[in-house]
Protein backbone atom coordinates (compact mmCIF):
# COMPACT_ATOMS: atom_id res chain seq x y z
CA UNK A 1 0.00 0.00 0.00
CA UNK A 2 1.34 3.54 -0.86
CA UNK A 3 0.44 6.44 1.50
CA UNK A 4 1.59 8.81 -1.01
CA UNK A 5 -0.63 10.62 -2.77
CA UNK A 6 0.53 11.60 -6.31
CA UNK A 7 -0.95 15.12 -6.51
CA UNK A 8 -0.09 17.10 -3.87
CA UNK A 9 -2.16 18.54 -1.51
CA UNK A 10 -4.60 21.68 -2.76
CA UNK A 11 -5.36 19.91 -6.32
CA UNK A 12 -2.13 21.03 -7.42
CA UNK A 13 -1.48 24.83 -7.05
CA UNK A 14 2.24 24.78 -6.27
CA UNK A 15 3.95 28.11 -5.26
CA UNK A 16 7.08 29.19 -7.76
CA UNK A 17 9.55 26.78 -6.45
CA UNK A 18 12.32 29.20 -7.94
CA UNK A 19 11.05 32.00 -5.58
CA UNK A 20 10.91 29.43 -2.63
CA UNK A 21 14.32 28.01 -3.42
CA UNK A 22 16.08 31.34 -3.79
CA UNK A 23 14.94 32.83 -0.97
CA UNK A 24 15.84 29.93 1.29
CA UNK A 25 19.23 30.20 -0.06
CA UNK A 26 19.73 33.81 0.61
CA UNK A 27 18.42 33.21 4.20
CA UNK A 28 21.28 30.94 4.59
CA UNK A 29 23.99 32.94 2.22
CA UNK A 30 25.75 33.24 5.85
CA UNK A 31 26.71 30.22 5.71
CA UNK A 32 28.65 30.84 2.89
CA UNK A 33 31.37 33.58 4.19
CA UNK A 34 31.17 31.23 7.63
CA UNK A 35 32.52 28.76 5.98
CA UNK A 36 35.06 30.35 4.31
CA UNK A 37 36.84 31.60 7.49
CA UNK A 38 36.64 28.57 8.50
CA UNK A 39 38.71 27.04 5.44
CA UNK A 40 41.10 29.90 5.73
CA UNK A 41 41.69 30.23 9.53
CA UNK A 42 42.17 25.78 9.44
CA UNK A 43 44.80 26.47 6.54
CA UNK A 44 42.33 24.25 4.12
CA UNK A 45 43.35 26.23 0.67
CA UNK A 46 47.42 25.79 1.61
CA UNK A 47 46.88 22.00 2.15
CA UNK A 48 45.46 21.24 -1.23
CA UNK A 49 48.01 21.24 -4.09
CA UNK A 50 48.26 20.33 -7.79
CA UNK A 51 46.91 16.44 -6.80
CA UNK A 52 43.58 15.08 -5.78
CA UNK A 53 43.86 14.66 -1.97
CA UNK A 54 41.46 12.63 -0.26
CA UNK A 55 39.93 13.86 2.30
CA UNK A 56 40.94 11.58 5.03
CA UNK A 57 44.44 12.35 4.55
CA UNK A 58 43.50 16.51 4.42
CA UNK A 59 42.09 16.09 7.66
CA UNK A 60 44.97 14.21 9.16
CA UNK A 61 47.65 16.97 7.62
CA UNK A 62 45.16 19.56 9.13
CA UNK A 63 44.62 17.65 12.34
CA UNK A 64 40.80 18.27 11.82
CA UNK A 65 37.84 16.29 12.25
CA UNK A 66 37.22 14.01 9.22
CA UNK A 67 33.55 14.32 9.09
CA UNK A 68 33.04 17.37 9.80
CA UNK A 69 35.70 18.79 6.94
CA UNK A 70 33.52 16.40 4.83
CA UNK A 71 30.71 18.52 5.81
CA UNK A 72 32.27 21.65 5.50
CA UNK A 73 33.81 20.84 1.69
CA UNK A 74 30.44 19.86 0.19
CA UNK A 75 29.14 23.63 1.82
CA UNK A 76 31.74 25.03 -0.34
CA UNK A 77 31.77 23.11 -3.31
CA UNK A 78 28.04 23.88 -3.76
CA UNK A 79 29.64 27.20 -4.57
CA UNK A 80 32.56 26.36 -6.67
CA UNK A 81 35.03 26.52 -3.97
CA UNK A 82 36.99 22.99 -4.52
CA UNK A 83 35.99 20.49 -6.42
CA UNK A 84 36.09 16.83 -5.76
CA UNK A 85 37.44 14.39 -8.39
CA UNK A 86 37.70 10.83 -8.37
CA UNK A 87 41.11 10.94 -6.77
CA UNK A 88 40.01 13.57 -4.10
CA UNK A 89 39.91 17.00 -3.29
CA UNK A 90 40.89 19.75 -5.63
CA UNK A 91 40.95 23.81 -6.39
CA UNK A 92 38.94 25.55 -8.07
CA UNK A 93 39.77 28.85 -9.91
CA UNK A 94 37.78 30.50 -6.52
CA UNK A 95 39.44 27.83 -4.14
CA UNK A 96 42.93 29.13 -5.61
CA UNK A 97 42.17 32.94 -4.47
CA UNK A 98 42.25 31.56 -0.99
CA UNK A 99 45.95 30.48 -0.94
CA UNK A 100 48.51 32.86 0.41
CA UNK A 101 50.70 32.81 -2.64
CA UNK A 102 47.63 33.06 -5.21
CA UNK A 103 49.03 36.37 -7.15
CA UNK A 104 45.10 37.79 -7.28
CA UNK A 105 44.63 37.03 -3.63
CA UNK A 106 41.66 37.65 -2.02
CA UNK A 107 42.36 35.41 1.69
CA UNK A 108 43.01 38.63 3.63
CA UNK A 109 39.45 40.51 2.26
CA UNK A 110 37.35 37.29 2.60
CA UNK A 111 39.19 37.11 6.51
CA UNK A 112 38.51 41.22 6.69
CA UNK A 113 34.82 40.69 5.86
CA UNK A 114 34.21 38.18 7.88
CA UNK A 115 35.52 39.09 11.35
CA UNK A 116 34.07 38.64 14.21
CA UNK A 117 32.67 42.38 14.94
CA UNK A 118 31.44 42.63 11.19
CA UNK A 119 29.25 39.57 12.52
CA UNK A 120 28.44 41.66 15.52
CA UNK A 121 27.54 44.62 13.30
CA UNK A 122 25.50 43.44 10.81
CA UNK A 123 21.91 42.95 13.70
CA UNK A 124 22.33 46.69 13.94
CA UNK A 125 21.07 47.26 10.37
CA UNK A 126 17.70 47.53 11.51
CA UNK A 127 18.01 50.22 14.02
CA UNK A 128 20.23 52.09 11.09
CA UNK A 129 16.75 51.72 8.63
CA UNK A 130 15.08 53.36 11.48
CA UNK A 131 17.19 56.12 13.10
CA UNK A 132 18.95 56.53 9.43
CA UNK A 133 22.44 56.00 10.55
CA UNK A 134 25.05 53.90 11.72
CA UNK A 135 25.83 54.22 15.23
CA UNK A 136 29.78 52.19 15.28
CA UNK A 137 30.48 55.30 17.79
CA UNK A 138 27.58 54.52 20.05
CA UNK A 139 28.17 51.15 20.12
CA UNK A 140 32.21 50.92 20.51
CA UNK A 141 32.51 54.57 22.03
CA UNK A 142 34.92 55.28 19.32
CA UNK A 143 35.11 55.88 15.75
CA UNK A 144 35.25 53.31 13.25
CA UNK A 145 39.51 53.53 11.87
CA UNK A 146 40.07 54.77 15.57
CA UNK A 147 39.03 52.18 17.01
CA UNK A 148 40.20 49.58 15.03
CA UNK A 149 43.91 50.33 14.86
CA UNK A 150 43.69 50.93 19.15
CA UNK A 151 41.47 48.04 20.12
CA UNK A 152 41.77 45.61 17.10
CA UNK A 153 45.65 45.19 15.63
CA UNK A 154 45.15 42.11 14.09
CA UNK A 155 41.85 43.22 12.25
CA UNK A 156 44.22 46.23 11.24
CA UNK A 157 46.90 43.91 9.65
CA UNK A 158 44.09 41.66 7.76
CA UNK A 159 42.47 45.06 6.69
CA UNK A 160 46.26 46.17 5.38
CA UNK A 161 46.86 43.22 3.39
CA UNK A 162 43.01 42.87 1.86
CA UNK A 163 43.65 46.58 0.75
CA UNK A 164 46.92 45.59 -0.49
CA UNK A 165 44.93 42.87 -2.28
CA UNK A 166 42.21 44.72 -3.65
CA UNK A 167 44.66 47.38 -4.66
CA UNK A 168 46.56 44.87 -6.90
CA UNK A 169 43.55 44.13 -8.98
CA UNK A 170 42.83 47.32 -9.58
CA UNK A 171 45.75 49.33 -9.95
CA UNK A 172 47.30 48.85 -13.10
CA UNK A 173 44.04 49.70 -14.72
CA UNK A 174 44.49 52.54 -12.56
CA UNK A 175 47.52 53.85 -14.05
CA UNK A 176 47.10 53.11 -17.47
CA UNK A 177 43.60 55.69 -17.48
CA UNK A 178 45.47 58.22 -16.11
CA UNK A 179 47.89 60.47 -18.47
CA UNK A 180 50.26 61.66 -16.04
CA UNK A 181 53.72 63.38 -18.63
CA UNK A 182 52.51 67.16 -17.76
CA UNK A 183 52.11 66.39 -13.53
CA UNK A 184 54.76 66.43 -11.06
CA UNK A 185 53.89 65.60 -7.83
CA UNK A 186 50.90 62.95 -6.62
CA UNK A 187 49.88 62.68 -3.18
CA UNK A 188 48.06 59.51 -2.30
CA UNK A 189 45.80 60.08 0.63
CA UNK A 190 44.40 57.51 2.78
CA UNK A 191 46.21 55.57 -0.03
CA UNK A 192 46.80 52.05 2.50
CA UNK A 193 50.30 50.63 2.45
CA UNK A 194 51.20 52.07 -0.90
CA UNK A 195 50.62 49.53 -3.66
CA UNK A 196 48.70 51.79 -6.14
CA UNK A 197 51.15 54.75 -5.33
CA UNK A 198 53.74 52.55 -5.96
CA UNK A 199 52.15 51.17 -9.30
CA UNK A 200 51.23 54.55 -10.41
CA UNK A 201 55.40 55.33 -9.83
CA UNK A 202 56.39 53.00 -11.79
CA UNK A 203 54.29 53.82 -14.70
CA UNK A 204 55.27 57.31 -14.74
CA UNK A 205 59.08 58.18 -14.04
CA UNK A 206 59.15 61.52 -13.73
CA UNK A 207 56.63 61.60 -11.24
CA UNK A 208 57.04 62.43 -6.95
CA UNK A 209 54.58 60.31 -4.89
CA UNK A 210 53.68 60.80 -1.45
CA UNK A 211 51.92 58.18 0.90
CA UNK A 212 49.61 59.65 3.72
CA UNK A 213 47.72 57.27 5.75
CA UNK A 214 47.19 56.98 9.46
CA UNK A 215 49.92 55.87 11.46
CA UNK A 216 49.33 52.33 11.55
CA UNK A 217 48.92 52.04 7.79
CA UNK A 218 52.14 53.76 7.10
CA UNK A 219 54.40 51.80 9.59
CA UNK A 220 54.85 49.10 7.37
CA UNK A 221 54.81 50.68 3.80
CA UNK A 222 55.04 48.84 0.17
CA UNK A 223 58.96 47.90 -0.21
CA UNK A 224 59.33 50.03 -2.73
CA UNK A 225 58.39 53.33 -1.00
CA UNK A 226 60.52 52.03 1.85
CA UNK A 227 64.13 53.34 2.88
CA UNK A 228 66.49 51.65 -0.06
CA UNK A 229 63.64 50.55 -1.86
CA UNK A 230 63.10 50.46 -5.67
CA UNK A 231 61.13 53.73 -5.45
CA UNK A 232 62.75 55.45 -2.42
CA UNK A 233 64.12 58.48 -4.60
CA UNK A 234 60.86 59.65 -5.74
CA UNK A 235 58.71 58.99 -2.93
CA UNK A 236 57.79 59.94 0.60
CA UNK A 237 55.92 58.59 3.07
CA UNK A 238 54.02 60.31 5.69
CA UNK A 239 51.53 59.73 8.96
CA UNK A 240 49.00 61.95 8.78
CA UNK A 241 44.51 62.34 9.41
CA UNK A 242 42.79 63.81 6.22
CA UNK A 243 39.85 65.10 8.56
CA UNK A 244 42.57 67.44 10.59
CA UNK A 245 44.94 68.60 7.41
CA UNK A 246 46.86 66.90 4.56
CA UNK A 247 50.36 67.58 5.20
CA UNK A 248 51.54 68.09 1.64
CA UNK A 249 51.11 71.58 0.17
CA UNK A 250 51.13 72.70 -3.47
CA UNK A 251 50.52 69.38 -5.42
CA UNK A 252 49.57 68.67 -8.43
CA UNK A 253 47.30 65.96 -7.82
CA UNK A 254 45.73 64.86 -4.51
CA UNK A 255 44.05 60.84 -4.76
CA UNK A 256 41.68 59.68 -2.40
CA UNK A 257 40.99 55.90 -3.56
CA UNK A 258 38.16 53.69 -1.74
CA UNK A 259 38.55 55.90 1.55
CA UNK A 260 35.80 58.93 1.05
CA UNK A 261 33.15 56.18 1.73
CA UNK A 262 32.81 57.01 5.12
CA UNK A 263 30.54 59.85 7.06
CA UNK A 264 29.03 62.34 3.97
CA UNK A 265 30.44 64.80 6.80
CA UNK A 266 34.00 63.63 6.90
CA UNK A 267 34.04 63.09 2.93
CA UNK A 268 33.37 66.75 2.67
CA UNK A 269 35.74 67.85 5.50
CA UNK A 270 38.22 66.01 3.54
CA UNK A 271 37.82 67.63 0.15
CA UNK A 272 38.26 70.84 2.13
CA UNK A 273 41.22 70.09 3.64
CA UNK A 274 42.82 68.73 0.05
CA UNK A 275 41.39 71.85 -1.26
CA UNK A 276 43.43 73.98 1.28
CA UNK A 277 46.58 71.78 1.10
CA UNK A 278 46.47 72.20 -3.03
CA UNK A 279 46.68 75.45 -4.97
CA UNK A 280 44.33 76.54 -7.49
CA UNK A 281 44.46 74.45 -10.54
CA UNK A 282 45.57 71.21 -8.22
CA UNK A 283 43.31 68.28 -9.47
CA UNK A 284 41.71 66.26 -6.67
CA UNK A 285 40.66 62.66 -7.62
CA UNK A 286 38.30 60.36 -6.05
CA UNK A 287 38.31 56.48 -7.53
CA UNK A 288 35.26 54.79 -6.45
CA UNK A 289 33.04 52.10 -6.97
CA UNK A 290 29.34 53.68 -7.70
CA UNK A 291 26.85 51.73 -6.25
CA UNK A 292 24.48 53.09 -9.34
CA UNK A 293 26.63 51.83 -12.37
CA UNK A 294 28.35 48.74 -11.11
CA UNK A 295 28.28 45.35 -12.83
CA UNK A 296 28.74 43.87 -9.08
CA UNK A 297 25.99 44.90 -8.04
CA UNK A 298 26.05 42.42 -4.94
CA UNK A 299 29.57 43.26 -4.05
CA UNK A 300 28.73 46.88 -3.99
CA UNK A 301 25.66 46.95 -1.98
CA UNK A 302 26.76 44.77 0.43
CA UNK A 303 29.93 46.83 1.12
CA UNK A 304 27.41 49.86 1.02
CA UNK A 305 25.46 48.31 4.08
CA UNK A 306 29.03 47.13 5.85
CA UNK A 307 29.87 50.79 5.51
CA UNK A 308 26.78 52.19 7.27
CA UNK A 309 27.40 50.18 9.81
CA UNK A 310 31.20 50.73 10.38
CA UNK A 311 31.84 54.60 9.00
CA UNK A 312 28.29 55.53 8.21
CA UNK A 313 29.39 55.78 5.64
CA UNK A 314 28.12 54.66 1.77
CA UNK A 315 28.84 53.37 -1.87
CA UNK A 316 28.11 56.38 -3.76
CA UNK A 317 25.91 57.30 -6.67
CA UNK A 318 26.81 58.91 -9.46
CA UNK A 319 24.87 62.23 -8.77
CA UNK A 320 25.83 61.59 -4.62
CA UNK A 321 29.66 61.92 -5.39
CA UNK A 322 29.23 64.78 -7.57
CA UNK A 323 27.16 66.84 -4.98
CA UNK A 324 30.07 66.08 -2.13
CA UNK A 325 32.68 67.39 -4.56
CA UNK A 326 30.83 70.73 -5.40
CA UNK A 327 29.87 71.12 -1.44
CA UNK A 328 33.25 71.13 -0.95
CA UNK A 329 33.85 73.60 -3.33
CA UNK A 330 35.83 72.18 -6.08
CA UNK A 331 35.07 72.07 -9.57
CA UNK A 332 33.72 68.93 -11.36
CA UNK A 333 35.78 67.87 -14.50
CA UNK A 334 34.58 64.45 -15.26
CA UNK A 335 33.57 60.98 -14.46
CA UNK A 336 35.49 57.90 -15.98
CA UNK A 337 35.16 54.60 -15.88
CA UNK A 338 38.13 52.51 -14.39
CA UNK A 339 37.42 49.10 -15.55
CA UNK A 340 36.14 46.58 -14.49
CA UNK A 341 34.37 48.41 -11.69
CA UNK A 342 35.53 51.50 -10.69
CA UNK A 343 35.09 55.15 -11.46
CA UNK A 344 37.66 58.34 -11.72
CA UNK A 345 35.86 61.57 -10.25
CA UNK A 346 38.47 64.40 -11.29
CA UNK A 347 37.67 67.68 -9.77
CA UNK A 348 39.59 70.72 -9.86
CA UNK A 349 40.48 73.66 -7.24
CA UNK A 350 39.28 76.93 -8.42
CA UNK A 351 41.21 80.19 -7.49
CA UNK A 352 40.47 81.30 -4.02
C1 LIG B 1 39.43 51.32 2.28
S1 LIG B 1 41.07 51.77 2.65
C2 LIG B 1 41.72 52.19 1.10
C3 LIG B 1 43.21 52.12 1.05
C4 LIG B 1 43.83 52.47 -0.31
N1 LIG B 1 43.47 53.80 -0.75
C5 LIG B 1 43.44 51.44 -1.33
O1 LIG B 1 42.59 51.73 -2.18
O2 LIG B 1 43.98 50.32 -1.27
C6 LIG B 1 40.85 53.33 3.48
C7 LIG B 1 42.16 53.91 3.96
O3 LIG B 1 41.91 55.17 4.56
C8 LIG B 1 42.76 55.30 5.67
N2 LIG B 1 42.21 56.33 6.58
C9 LIG B 1 41.15 56.24 7.39
N3 LIG B 1 40.95 57.38 8.06
C10 LIG B 1 41.91 58.23 7.65
C11 LIG B 1 42.24 59.58 7.98
N4 LIG B 1 41.49 60.24 8.86
N5 LIG B 1 43.29 60.15 7.37
C12 LIG B 1 44.04 59.45 6.47
N6 LIG B 1 43.77 58.16 6.11
C13 LIG B 1 42.73 57.57 6.69
C14 LIG B 1 42.78 53.92 6.27
O4 LIG B 1 43.88 53.73 7.15
C15 LIG B 1 42.86 53.07 5.00
O5 LIG B 1 44.19 52.84 4.62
Amino acid sequence: MTIIRSTPPGGGAMPDSSAITTLRDISLASAAPAALRAAIQVGLPEHVGDVPVTIDDLAKSLDVDGAILERLLRALRSYGVFHEDAGGIVHTAMSRLLREDDPQRLKYWVLWVTEPWVWELWPDLEDAVRTGRGDFEGKYGDRFFSHLHAQWPDSTEIFNRSQTELSRLTSAAIAETFDLSGVRTFVDVGGGRGYTLSTILEANPHLHGTLVDLPAAVAEPDLRLRPGGALAERSQVLAGDCLVDIPVKGADIYQFKSILEWDDEWTVTALRNAAQAARPGSRVLMITNLVDDSPEIRYATGIDLLFLLNTNGRRHTRKGVTALVERAGLRLESVTPVPPLLHVVEASVPSA
